[in-house]
Protein backbone atom coordinates (compact mmCIF):
# COMPACT_ATOMS: atom_id res chain seq x y z
CA UNK A 1 0.00 0.00 0.00
CA UNK A 2 0.84 3.78 -0.91
CA UNK A 3 1.51 5.83 1.97
CA UNK A 4 2.48 9.77 2.14
CA UNK A 5 5.79 8.82 2.85
CA UNK A 6 6.65 6.57 -0.01
CA UNK A 7 4.60 8.74 -2.52
CA UNK A 8 7.14 11.47 -1.03
CA UNK A 9 10.15 9.04 -1.81
CA UNK A 10 9.52 8.24 -4.96
CA UNK A 11 8.65 12.15 -5.60
CA UNK A 12 12.50 13.13 -4.17
CA UNK A 13 14.14 10.20 -5.93
CA UNK A 14 12.63 10.80 -9.41
CA UNK A 15 13.36 14.80 -9.16
CA UNK A 16 16.74 14.15 -8.44
CA UNK A 17 16.96 11.87 -11.40
CA UNK A 18 15.30 14.10 -13.85
CA UNK A 19 16.71 17.63 -12.56
CA UNK A 20 14.17 19.10 -11.41
CA UNK A 21 13.62 21.36 -8.29
CA UNK A 22 10.35 22.09 -6.56
CA UNK A 23 10.15 25.12 -5.67
CA UNK A 24 6.54 25.55 -3.16
CA UNK A 25 5.15 28.27 -2.12
CA UNK A 26 3.98 29.02 1.96
CA UNK A 27 0.38 28.43 1.50
CA UNK A 28 1.13 24.68 -0.09
CA UNK A 29 0.33 21.81 2.28
CA UNK A 30 3.31 20.13 4.72
CA UNK A 31 3.33 17.16 2.59
CA UNK A 32 4.51 19.17 -0.41
CA UNK A 33 6.72 21.33 1.69
CA UNK A 34 8.78 18.43 2.95
CA UNK A 35 9.88 17.80 -1.25
CA UNK A 36 10.69 21.27 -2.05
CA UNK A 37 13.80 22.13 -2.70
CA UNK A 38 12.72 25.88 -1.47
CA UNK A 39 9.78 27.09 0.12
CA UNK A 40 9.33 30.58 0.39
CA UNK A 41 6.47 33.45 -0.05
CA UNK A 42 6.65 35.25 -3.42
CA UNK A 43 9.81 37.09 -3.03
CA UNK A 44 11.52 34.45 -1.67
CA UNK A 45 10.47 32.07 -4.79
CA UNK A 46 11.46 34.84 -7.25
CA UNK A 47 15.11 34.93 -5.80
CA UNK A 48 15.39 31.33 -5.71
CA UNK A 49 13.80 31.04 -9.81
CA UNK A 50 16.84 33.20 -10.68
CA UNK A 51 19.37 31.52 -9.52
CA UNK A 52 18.04 27.43 -9.54
CA UNK A 53 20.52 25.52 -11.00
CA UNK A 54 18.40 22.25 -12.68
CA UNK A 55 16.92 22.65 -15.93
CA UNK A 56 13.31 22.15 -15.39
CA UNK A 57 11.70 23.79 -12.57
CA UNK A 58 8.10 22.82 -11.06
CA UNK A 59 6.27 25.47 -9.03
CA UNK A 60 3.70 24.58 -6.69
CA UNK A 61 1.49 27.48 -5.84
CA UNK A 62 -0.54 29.68 -8.37
CA UNK A 63 0.32 30.38 -11.85
CA UNK A 64 1.73 33.89 -11.41
CA UNK A 65 4.07 32.13 -9.39
CA UNK A 66 5.73 30.00 -12.31
CA UNK A 67 5.00 32.62 -15.13
CA UNK A 68 7.61 34.79 -12.77
CA UNK A 69 9.73 31.72 -12.93
CA UNK A 70 9.98 31.39 -16.38
CA UNK A 71 10.17 34.84 -17.13
CA UNK A 72 13.25 35.09 -15.02
CA UNK A 73 14.76 31.73 -16.33
CA UNK A 74 13.36 31.60 -20.05
CA UNK A 75 15.34 28.68 -21.34
CA UNK A 76 14.18 26.18 -18.41
CA UNK A 77 11.06 23.89 -18.87
CA UNK A 78 8.75 25.63 -15.95
CA UNK A 79 5.65 23.83 -15.27
CA UNK A 80 2.84 24.87 -12.78
CA UNK A 81 1.81 22.20 -10.31
CA UNK A 82 -1.99 22.06 -11.10
CA UNK A 83 -3.48 24.08 -14.67
CA UNK A 84 -6.30 25.56 -12.64
CA UNK A 85 -4.27 27.13 -9.90
CA UNK A 86 -4.88 30.89 -10.73
CA UNK A 87 -4.73 34.11 -8.67
CA UNK A 88 -8.17 35.80 -9.30
CA UNK A 89 -6.51 39.08 -7.90
CA UNK A 90 -4.35 38.57 -11.16
CA UNK A 91 -7.26 38.62 -13.09
CA UNK A 92 -8.46 42.13 -11.57
CA UNK A 93 -6.72 44.52 -14.40
CA UNK A 94 -5.75 43.25 -17.52
CA UNK A 95 -2.92 45.08 -19.63
CA UNK A 96 -4.99 46.81 -22.23
CA UNK A 97 -7.05 48.38 -18.84
CA UNK A 98 -3.67 49.32 -17.41
CA UNK A 99 -3.06 50.87 -20.23
CA UNK A 100 -5.78 53.12 -20.23
CA UNK A 101 -5.54 54.05 -16.55
CA UNK A 102 -2.12 54.86 -17.39
CA UNK A 103 -3.23 58.15 -19.61
CA UNK A 104 -5.14 59.82 -16.36
CA UNK A 105 -1.72 59.33 -14.51
CA UNK A 106 0.98 60.89 -16.87
CA UNK A 107 4.18 60.95 -15.12
CA UNK A 108 3.62 58.37 -12.60
CA UNK A 109 5.31 55.34 -11.82
CA UNK A 110 3.47 52.23 -12.20
CA UNK A 111 4.14 49.83 -9.54
CA UNK A 112 2.27 45.97 -9.88
CA UNK A 113 1.92 43.76 -7.22
CA UNK A 114 3.33 40.46 -8.60
CA UNK A 115 0.20 39.18 -8.43
CA UNK A 116 -0.70 40.03 -11.86
CA UNK A 117 -0.44 38.48 -15.13
CA UNK A 118 2.50 38.25 -17.47
CA UNK A 119 0.95 40.58 -19.75
CA UNK A 120 0.03 43.12 -17.73
CA UNK A 121 4.58 43.35 -16.29
CA UNK A 122 4.93 44.25 -19.65
CA UNK A 123 3.27 47.69 -18.94
CA UNK A 124 4.59 48.76 -15.47
CA UNK A 125 7.72 50.17 -14.38
CA UNK A 126 8.28 47.69 -11.76
CA UNK A 127 6.76 44.89 -9.52
CA UNK A 128 6.70 44.29 -5.67
CA UNK A 129 5.71 41.68 -3.28
CA UNK A 130 4.10 41.78 -0.24
CA UNK A 131 7.34 41.52 1.54
CA UNK A 132 9.58 43.50 -0.57
CA UNK A 133 7.36 46.78 -1.43
CA UNK A 134 7.88 49.38 1.31
CA UNK A 135 11.41 48.89 0.40
CA UNK A 136 11.00 49.35 -3.36
CA UNK A 137 8.38 52.13 -3.36
CA UNK A 138 10.36 53.93 -0.75
CA UNK A 139 13.76 53.76 -3.02
CA UNK A 140 11.78 55.12 -6.45
CA UNK A 141 12.92 58.43 -7.41
CA UNK A 142 9.33 59.36 -8.58
CA UNK A 143 6.81 60.94 -5.85
CA UNK A 144 3.38 59.77 -8.09
CA UNK A 145 2.84 55.95 -7.68
CA UNK A 146 0.15 54.52 -9.50
CA UNK A 147 -0.12 50.98 -7.68
CA UNK A 148 -2.37 48.10 -9.14
CA UNK A 149 -4.30 45.79 -8.09
CA UNK A 150 -4.17 45.69 -4.39
CA UNK A 151 -6.00 48.43 -2.63
CA UNK A 152 -5.47 47.10 0.62
CA UNK A 153 -1.55 46.33 0.19
CA UNK A 154 -1.16 49.42 -1.21
CA UNK A 155 -2.93 51.36 1.49
CA UNK A 156 -0.55 49.65 3.84
CA UNK A 157 2.10 50.68 1.92
CA UNK A 158 1.25 54.30 1.51
CA UNK A 159 1.30 54.38 5.12
CA UNK A 160 4.51 52.87 5.47
CA UNK A 161 5.61 55.17 2.89
CA UNK A 162 3.58 58.89 3.91
CA UNK A 163 5.90 60.88 1.37
CA UNK A 164 4.92 59.38 -1.66
CA UNK A 165 1.78 60.38 -3.36
CA UNK A 166 -0.03 56.70 -4.14
CA UNK A 167 -2.92 56.33 -6.39
CA UNK A 168 -4.87 53.21 -5.99
CA UNK A 169 -7.66 50.93 -7.62
CA UNK A 170 -10.13 48.62 -6.78
CA UNK A 171 -8.94 45.21 -6.30
CA UNK A 172 -7.66 43.01 -3.78
CA UNK A 173 -7.54 39.13 -2.36
CA UNK A 174 -10.96 38.13 -1.81
CA UNK A 175 -9.57 35.28 1.23
CA UNK A 176 -7.57 38.50 2.86
CA UNK A 177 -10.24 41.45 2.11
CA UNK A 178 -12.96 38.86 3.50
CA UNK A 179 -11.27 39.48 6.80
CA UNK A 180 -13.65 42.04 9.19
CA UNK A 181 -12.57 44.79 11.63
CA UNK A 182 -14.89 43.19 13.73
CA UNK A 183 -13.76 39.61 13.39
CA UNK A 184 -10.21 40.94 14.46
CA UNK A 185 -11.91 43.03 17.29
CA UNK A 186 -13.51 39.66 18.50
CA UNK A 187 -10.78 37.70 18.30
CA UNK A 188 -8.52 39.92 19.98
CA UNK A 189 -10.95 40.06 22.96
CA UNK A 190 -11.23 36.38 23.21
CA UNK A 191 -7.47 36.10 23.14
CA UNK A 192 -5.99 39.20 24.78
CA UNK A 193 -2.84 37.79 25.79
CA UNK A 194 -2.14 36.73 21.85
CA UNK A 195 -0.63 38.92 18.90
CA UNK A 196 -2.41 39.82 15.84
CA UNK A 197 -0.17 39.18 13.06
CA UNK A 198 -1.43 39.93 9.89
CA UNK A 199 -0.82 39.32 5.45
CA UNK A 200 -1.13 43.22 4.32
CA UNK A 201 -3.85 42.25 1.97
CA UNK A 202 -6.06 42.18 5.08
CA UNK A 203 -8.55 45.42 5.55
CA UNK A 204 -6.92 48.55 6.29
CA UNK A 205 -9.43 47.85 9.38
CA UNK A 206 -7.82 45.08 9.90
CA UNK A 207 -4.21 45.79 9.82
CA UNK A 208 -4.39 48.53 12.07
CA UNK A 209 -5.26 46.51 14.91
CA UNK A 210 -2.35 44.08 14.12
CA UNK A 211 0.42 43.99 16.29
CA UNK A 212 2.82 43.15 13.22
CA UNK A 213 1.77 43.42 9.29
CA UNK A 214 4.47 41.18 6.95
CA UNK A 215 4.29 38.46 4.10
CA UNK A 216 3.87 34.73 4.78
CA UNK A 217 7.43 34.17 5.26
CA UNK A 218 7.64 36.93 7.86
CA UNK A 219 4.23 36.10 9.70
CA UNK A 220 6.09 32.98 9.82
CA UNK A 221 9.31 34.20 10.97
CA UNK A 222 8.36 36.71 13.33
CA UNK A 223 5.99 33.76 15.47
CA UNK A 224 8.82 31.56 15.40
CA UNK A 225 10.77 34.51 16.78
CA UNK A 226 9.17 35.82 19.59
CA UNK A 227 8.95 35.44 22.97
CA UNK A 228 5.54 35.80 22.79
CA UNK A 229 3.84 31.94 23.05
CA UNK A 230 -0.14 32.70 21.39
CA UNK A 231 -0.57 34.26 17.76
CA UNK A 232 -3.87 35.28 16.02
CA UNK A 233 -2.93 34.30 12.22
CA UNK A 234 -4.62 36.68 9.72
CA UNK A 235 -3.44 35.59 6.00
CA UNK A 236 -4.46 31.74 4.78
CA UNK A 237 -4.88 29.07 7.43
CA UNK A 238 -2.02 26.83 6.01
CA UNK A 239 0.08 29.47 7.91
CA UNK A 240 -1.91 28.60 11.25
CA UNK A 241 -1.29 24.83 10.67
CA UNK A 242 2.72 25.01 9.75
CA UNK A 243 3.01 27.23 12.71
CA UNK A 244 1.45 24.86 14.85
CA UNK A 245 3.77 22.01 13.49
CA UNK A 246 7.08 24.15 13.44
CA UNK A 247 6.29 25.24 17.60
CA UNK A 248 4.00 23.13 18.93
CA UNK A 249 4.89 24.98 22.48
CA UNK A 250 3.19 27.75 21.20
CA UNK A 251 -0.37 28.33 20.41
CA UNK A 252 -2.02 29.97 17.03
CA UNK A 253 -5.12 30.86 16.29
CA UNK A 254 -6.70 31.20 12.88
CA UNK A 255 -7.99 34.84 12.53
CA UNK A 256 -11.02 33.73 10.05
CA UNK A 257 -11.67 30.14 9.47
CA UNK A 258 -12.62 31.07 6.12
CA UNK A 259 -9.14 32.44 5.31
CA UNK A 260 -8.68 29.87 2.68
CA UNK A 261 -7.19 30.33 -0.96
CA UNK A 262 -8.78 27.53 -2.74
CA UNK A 263 -6.62 28.33 -6.17
CA UNK A 264 -3.65 27.17 -3.59
CA UNK A 265 -5.45 24.35 -2.10
CA UNK A 266 -6.13 22.86 -5.50
CA UNK A 267 -2.36 20.90 -5.94
CA UNK A 268 -2.21 17.89 -3.89
CA UNK A 269 0.94 15.17 -3.02
CA UNK A 270 -0.23 13.14 -5.77
CA UNK A 271 -0.40 16.06 -8.36
CA UNK A 272 3.22 16.59 -8.04
CA UNK A 273 4.10 12.99 -8.14
CA UNK A 274 1.95 13.42 -11.31
CA UNK A 275 3.94 16.25 -12.81
CA UNK A 276 7.70 14.78 -11.39
CA UNK A 277 6.76 11.18 -14.04
CA UNK A 278 5.47 13.82 -16.52
CA UNK A 279 1.62 13.13 -16.46
CA UNK A 280 0.18 16.15 -14.80
CA UNK A 281 0.58 19.75 -14.67
CA UNK A 282 1.07 22.44 -17.55
CA UNK A 283 4.10 23.62 -18.87
CA UNK A 284 4.26 27.38 -19.06
CA UNK A 285 4.90 29.08 -22.41
CA UNK A 286 4.73 32.80 -22.80
CA UNK A 287 5.81 34.83 -26.03
CA UNK A 288 9.40 36.12 -26.01
CA UNK A 289 7.96 39.35 -26.36
CA UNK A 290 6.35 39.40 -23.36
CA UNK A 291 9.19 37.63 -21.61
CA UNK A 292 12.05 40.46 -22.64
CA UNK A 293 9.10 43.38 -21.55
CA UNK A 294 7.75 41.70 -18.28
CA UNK A 295 11.45 40.75 -17.42
CA UNK A 296 12.21 44.70 -16.68
CA UNK A 297 9.88 45.04 -13.95
CA UNK A 298 10.65 41.88 -12.07
CA UNK A 299 14.68 42.54 -12.66
CA UNK A 300 14.33 46.25 -11.31
CA UNK A 301 12.36 44.37 -7.93
CA UNK A 302 15.38 42.23 -7.82
CA UNK A 303 17.98 44.99 -7.48
CA UNK A 304 15.52 47.65 -5.51
CA UNK A 305 14.51 44.99 -3.02
CA UNK A 306 17.41 42.95 -2.60
P1 LIG B 1 3.42 36.48 -0.12
O1 LIG B 1 4.15 37.62 -0.73
O2 LIG B 1 3.34 36.60 1.34
O3 LIG B 1 3.94 35.20 -0.60
O4 LIG B 1 1.90 36.57 -0.59
C1 LIG B 1 1.47 36.02 -1.80
C2 LIG B 1 0.06 35.81 -1.77
O5 LIG B 1 -0.56 35.46 -2.75
C3 LIG B 1 -0.62 36.06 -0.51
O6 LIG B 1 -1.95 35.86 -0.63
FE1 LIG C 1 -4.35 35.20 -4.74
FE2 LIG C 1 -5.39 35.67 -2.35
FE3 LIG C 1 -4.90 33.17 -3.11
FE4 LIG C 1 -2.89 34.84 -2.53
S1 LIG C 1 -4.45 34.06 -1.12
S2 LIG C 1 -3.02 33.48 -4.27
S3 LIG C 1 -3.72 36.79 -3.31
S4 LIG C 1 -6.37 34.60 -4.03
Amino acid sequence: MNTVRSIQDEILKLKKEKDICILAHAYQSQDIWEVADFVGDSYGLSLQAAKAAQKNVLLCGVRFMAETVKILSPHKNIFLSHPQAGCPMAQQISASQLTELKKQYPGYTVAAYINTTAELKTVCDVCVTSSSAVKIIRSLDSRNILFVPDCNLGAWIAGQVPDKNIRLVSGGCPAHAGISPQRAEQMKKRYPDAKLLVHPECLPEVSAQADYTGSTTEIMDYAKNSPDTAFIIGTENSIVEHLQFACPEKQFYALSEDCVCSNMKLTTLMDVWHCVHGTGGEQITLADSVIAQARRCIDTMLTLGS
